[in-house]
């Protein structure tokens, strides 16, 4: 998808992203979350707008994701990836990103959810 082209550059600007620390942000949230963490998951869920309304807010018949604790939307979005929790579309969804964005996209709705 478009999106992963969009990816901004290998984090060198961004210390705080080393793999084994996102790792934990992801089983922690939202304490471990970190502002760089946020600001990629900003650039990673905007494609979620497209069927789960602006900002996690839907519009329509598909839920919406707004106001989901950041362990609910983890949890979630690991399942589907995984398989775990059957769906229609999120499964082939969640698969395109690893867990580090699955953090990222957690940390950016939790500052929503504020
Ligand atoms: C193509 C449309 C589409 C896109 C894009 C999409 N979703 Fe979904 N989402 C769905 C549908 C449909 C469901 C209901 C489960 C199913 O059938 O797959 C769902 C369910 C969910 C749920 C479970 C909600 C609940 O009430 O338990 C979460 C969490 C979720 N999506 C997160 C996301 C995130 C995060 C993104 C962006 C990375 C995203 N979705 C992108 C269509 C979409």
């Amino acid at each position: 998808m478009s999106n992963l082209a969009a990816r901004p550059p290998a984090a060198t600007t961004r210390p705080l992203q080393v793999p084994a620390l996102v790792l934990v942000a992801a089983a922690c949230l939202p304490v471990a979350a970190s502002a760089g963490d946020a600001v990629r998951g900003a650039v990673l869920a905007a494609p979620c707008a497209s069927c789960h309304g602006t900002d996690g807010h839907s519009p329509g018949e598909i839920p919406s994701i707004a106001g989901m604790t950041p362990e609910d939307l983890s949890r979630a979005m690991l399942d589907f990836r995984s398989g775990a929790r059957p769906a229609t579309v999120m499964n082939r969804i969640a698969r395109g990103y690893d867990e580090p964005e699955i953090a990222a996209i957690v940390a950016y709705f939790a500052t929503k959810a504020q």
